[in-house]
Order: structure tokens, then sequence, then C-alpha cells
């Protein structure tokens, strides 16, 4: 059997299964989606959303990319956080980090992954640069690239709150919080870093006044 034909017959088991624990399941999945979270994670295999939250399908709405990035000129993540907060009105957002991540990883070296993944990654160097006194006191490797883990988190929080996305939400309906949070391969367990309120006051610059 090919690898992928496995995932096709266990999907057939869990559909099975699923149904007999309960009969509408799907139907009522169907009809339905009013997820409480929006999750803005990282792609890594080891990082399921879902699965570290014990959470169902229908609970969380989930966007995905290297190193949970809120890059303000990605459509993809726009759209994906317009349509969560706009619409499906969601009451957090959360960036979930994870200590150990490839991408933190791969932009504190200066090897040339080439076009577009040095792009990517020059989002990252800009928060190292951001915090490089602090993070240059620190000697050990791994912990300085947990430390940029960290960082990069709340990094990615505050340019939440620069969207005026966020910022109209916040003014009209008092929601979503924003959360930061980084997981811990090693032990399975999510530290929370960071978090706005609604109607956090932000940098003036980044504030819009006609929402
Ligand atoms: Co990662």
């Amino acid at each position: 059997m090919k690898t992928y034909e496995k995932l096709l017959l266990e999907n057939k088991a869990w559909a099975k299964e699923k149904v007999e624990q309960d009969h509408e399941y799907f139907d009522r999945l169907a009809h339905l989606q009013t997820p409480e979270f929006l999750w803005i994670g990282c792609s890594d295999s080891r990082v399921p959303a879902n699965e570290i939250t014990n959470t169902q399908p229908g609970e969380i709405f989930v966007h995905r990319n290297v190193a949970n990035l809120v890059v303000h000129t990605d459509v993809n993540l726009l759209s994906v956080l317009d349509y969560a907060v706009s619409h499906l009105k969601v009451k957090h957002v959360i960036v979930c980090g994870h200590y150990g991540c490839g991408g933190i990883k791969a932009a504190m070296t200066n090897h040339d992954f080439k076009q577009v993944l040095n792009m990517w990654l020059r989002n990252i160097k800009d928060v190292y640069r951001l915090h490089r006194d602090e993070l240059e006191m620190i000697m050990d490797e791994e912990a300085k690239c947990d430390r940029l883990v960290e960082l990069n988190v709340i990094e990615q929080v505050m340019h939440l709150a620069k969207t005026s996305i966020i910022q109209r939400a916040w003014k009209n309906e008092q929601r979503p919080h924003l959360h930061g949070w980084v997981y811990g391969l090693k032990d399975g367990l999510i530290k929370p870093v960071f978090e706005m309120e609604a109607g956090t006051h932000i940098d003036s610059l980044y504030e819009y006044d006609d929402l």
C-alpha cells in the first residue's frame, strides 16, 4: 500500500467511528461553523492545533505558515484574519510558536536558502535585529533560539494589533483578545508569553482614527 493510500483508509475508519459514536456528527458540523478561536501557528507537523489543545473539528479556525508569521502584505493570512474576525466573530486570536522552530533557527544563520525562503525568513531577522541587545547577551545557542521564538510570537501579536481588521473589531465589538503562546516540543506544554486585550493602545503611528 502506498503511504498516501493509508491516509485515505484511515480517513474512512475515522469517519465510520465518528458516526458510530454520534449519528448526527457530520450533519451538525456541515451546517454550522462557530469557532471561538483563530489559531495562527507554525506549519511544523509536530504542532497540530486541535491535537495539542484537545479540541474537536469546528472549535478552532486555523492558519499555519513557517514560523507563525503575521506579515501585513500576506493576502492569505489577512483573508483568514478578516474572515475569522469580521464574519465568524472569533473571541480570541492565538499566535502559537514553538521551541525548536526550524524557521527561527534558519533565520539565525547566514545561510542562503534562496528565494522565496530568504524573503520569508527576513521577517524573523527583523525581529532579531529589534532585540539584538537582549539576544546577544544569551550565550547558549538553544536558549537564544528559544528566546527568539518567544520574541517572534510577541512581535506577531503586535502585528495583528496594527491591522485595521483588529482595530475595527476592538472599537466596535470589544473583541478579540489576542494571545501569544509558545508550545514545547519536549514536554507538550503551552506557555502563554504575551496578551493584548481589546482596546489596548499601540504606537500611535499605527492607530487608525477613522475606522
Ligand atoms: Co516552526
